[in-house]
């Protein structure tokens, strides 16, 4: 069995930790989780009225092909059930088994290195102004055929950043020995580029 490597990937709302853990997990051969999936399925059940609770205590793999998971609805959603420590809790479990599968695996979220896995091998904080993660939320959103306006992606997205990073329980911040990647002044192809450079001379050691 090949011994664990996990990298950690946070940071705030549309950041584009997605794009750049896709990215790496592609290029080193590993398994990718979006943890934050787990939070909009989770945030998506409490919306049809289910506690929140209740829904993460029970997820199933049919919760995260929901096609209403990107919605701007549900990501409020998400991270007003992330709050809750029993939500946190009851997905706890989950994350840590896929961080640590042999073979390797990427995970992106809000506190992977910080709560999740903090022997995590590498650890990144991807971040960007607000307003270049609005713009690029826009930009996702109208991709997806969701019609919005910037000054509303702009609130939503700092009203999220305000609850993520306020929160008792496993709040967003960078954990102590993680490495920052600020995409607000790169393209896709050049933050991808950085954060393989860091995972690439962390897998050499
Ligand atoms: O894609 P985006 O960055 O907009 O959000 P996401 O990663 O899908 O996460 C949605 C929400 O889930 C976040 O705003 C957090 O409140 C919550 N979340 C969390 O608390 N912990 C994680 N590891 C991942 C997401």
């Amino acid at each position: 069995m090949m011994a664990p490597f996990t990298v950690a990937i946070d940071g705030p709302a549309a950041a584009g930790k997605g794009t750049i853990s896709r990215a790496v997990a592609a290029h080193f051969g590993l398994a990718h989780l979006d943890t934050g999936l787990l939070y909009r399925a989770v945030g998506a059940r409490m919306l049809l009225g289910e506690d929140p609770i209740a829904a993460a205590q029970s997820l199933v793999a049919r919760d995260l092909e929901n096609p209403d998971l990107r919605t701007a609805d549900v990501a409020q959603a998400a991270s007003k059930v992330a709050v809750i420590p029993e939500v946190r809790a009851a997905l706890l479990d989950f994350q840590r088994a896929f961080a640590r599968r042999s073979g390797g695996a990427v995970l992106d979220g809000r506190d992977i290195g910080t709560v999740i896995c903090p022997q995590a091998e590498v650890k990144l904080f991807v971040t960007a102004s607000a307003e270049v993660r609005a713009r690029r939320r826009l930009a996702e959103l109208a991709e997806r055929g969701f019609e919005t306006d910037f000054d509303t992606v702009l609130a939503d997205v700092k009203t999220r950043d305000d609850r993520d990073m306020n929160r008792a329980d496993a709040p967003l911040k960078p954990a102590e020995d993680a490495e920052t990647i600020d995409t607000s002044e790169l393209d896709v192809d050049a933050a991808i580029a950085a954060a393989i450079s860091i995972v690439g001379a962390r897998k050499a050691d």
